[in-house]
């Protein structure tokens, strides 16, 4: 689907789209958070998608993870890395769905995956150290991990000069949503099957 598109999709999507948690609470508190959108809108762009595979980089409590894992089909796999080990403790309940792999470990480190098989990403969600460094070796690390026609959703990519160059930088197709679904920034890029230079310079 064009990136586009499918963010018009979202958009239509997401007022009659609720991830089956979102009452508890603290939950909706942090759902409904002014320039917090993104956890809404992931749950929507994967019901949409209803993808194979995610990769998340970077867990933290886990609630980005809880919201794609709520609209994950049945036969979907997230894979959500953090180095911090006490991440992820809204995915507690969630430890024995085997749609769920929680890796802990640095992800510019492969080996912490073990046997888990990375290859045909359809989904890859960049939200670690927001620096330019490491989500340009991110990029560069998972890149043959997606499928072609992947998505990959980048977070904070107006934090800084650094995140700023390092969208710049990635390769159309790509889309902008500006500041309403996150106040720091959220992008969506279109994996192509064909690199192109500007790939090539970024690796
Ligand atoms: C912005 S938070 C992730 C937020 C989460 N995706 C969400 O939306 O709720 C960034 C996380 O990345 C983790 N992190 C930073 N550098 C990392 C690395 N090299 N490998 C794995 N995780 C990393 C941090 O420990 C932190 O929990």
């Amino acid at each position: 689907m064009d990136i586009r598109a499918l963010h018009e999709a979202v958009l239509r999507q997401w007022a009659s789209s609720s991830p089956p948690f979102a009452q508890e609470a603290r939950l909706k508190a942090a759902l409904a958070a002014p320039g917090m959108l993104y956890y809404r809108y992931l749950y929507t762009l994967v019901r949409i998608l209803q993808p194979g595979r995610i990769l998340e980089l970077g867990t933290q409590s886990g609630l980005s993870a809880l919201c794609m894992l709520s609209a994950l089909p049945e036969a979907g796999r997230l894979i959500t890395v953090d180095s911090r080990p006490a991440s992820g403790y809204c995915l507690r309940p969630f430890r024995s769905d085997p749609r769920l792999h929680q890796v802990i470990g640095n992800d510019l480190d492969r080996a912490i995956y073990g046997d888990l098989d990375l290859a045909g990403l359809d989904v890859l969600f960049i939200d670690t150290e927001h620096t330019y460094t490491q989500a340009t070796q991110e990029w560069c690390l998972y890149r043959p991990c997606l499928r072609p026609g992947a998505i990959v959703v980048c977070d904070d990519i107006h934090l800084n000069p650094g995140m700023e160059r390092f969208w710049r930088e990635l390769p159309a197709p790509k889309l902008d949503t500006g500041d309403a679904i996150h106040a720091s920034g959220w992008g969506l890029c279109g994996y192509r099957a064909d690199p192109t230079e500007a790939d090539a310079w970024m690796c």
